[in-house]
């Protein structure tokens, strides 16, 4: 969806713009699925199982760029592509239609700025304008750092899905699953 640019002062006083994922990042954002796996164990794709070309990738952007119910955020530091942030709806069927679910993942070299805080808050905002009443999301147990993210952003812990991912060396591991009501 479009959206406002927003600015933030990230922790070490740079500035961060907040902006749509638009088309023409296709390249980073194929670059982006790739390198964020290597850098974090915690994300569902490993990097070879990214192997969208850019006109496919440019496809997909556009769509999701003019869907008014979906919202793909990207924050830019010293003009990179510092990550990605997505929440797009569940279902259409009326009785899931309140629910949507977040996604997030910054490159290593930006964590801890306070990014990641700063996205969930705008994508929130935009989420509760567009009319979803609940975020739902899902994260690894072992996860502390995104977990502890997501408490600050207002989430609640609510379940616990039994060996939900099976890595490549065989180790199997839980997710949490959590939720923020919307206002
Ligand atoms: C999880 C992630 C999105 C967090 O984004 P971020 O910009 O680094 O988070 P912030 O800087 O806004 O920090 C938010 C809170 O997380 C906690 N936190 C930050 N770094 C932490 C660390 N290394 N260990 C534990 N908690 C940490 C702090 O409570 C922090 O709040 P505070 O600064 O007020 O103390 C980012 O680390 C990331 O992309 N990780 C890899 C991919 C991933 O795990 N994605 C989530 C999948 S469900």
């Amino acid at each position: 969806m479009k959206f406002e640019e927003r600015k933030i002062t990230l922790k070490d006083g740079r500035s961060c713009i907040l902006r749509p994922t638009t088309p023409e990042y296709a390249e980073q954002m194929i670059e982006y699925m790739k390198k964020t796996p290597e850098e974090s164990d915690y994300l569902l794709r490993y990097p070879d199982e990214v192997n969208f070309t850019v006109e496919a990738e440019k496809d997909i952007l556009g769509r999701l760029y003019e869907d008014p119910y979906s919202i793909m955020m990207m924050p830019i530091v010293d003009g990179k592509v510092a990550g990605n942030g997505s929440i797009n709806g569940i279902g259409n069927k009326r009785k899931i239609c309140h629910r949507c679910s977040l996604a997030i993942a910054l490159y290593k070299e930006y964590w801890g700025l306070g990014i990641g805080t700063a996205m969930i808050g705008y994508m929130c905002e935009l989420a509760a304008e567009i009319g979803w009443k609940q975020v739902d999301l899902e994260v690894v147990a072992e996860n502390e750092q995104a977990q502890a993210l997501y408490k600050k952003c207002g989430f609640i812990e609510t379940g616990r899905r039994h060996n939900a991912l099976r890595f490549d060396d065989g180790s199997c591991h839980d997710e949490i699953l959590m939720y923020k009501e919307l206002s």
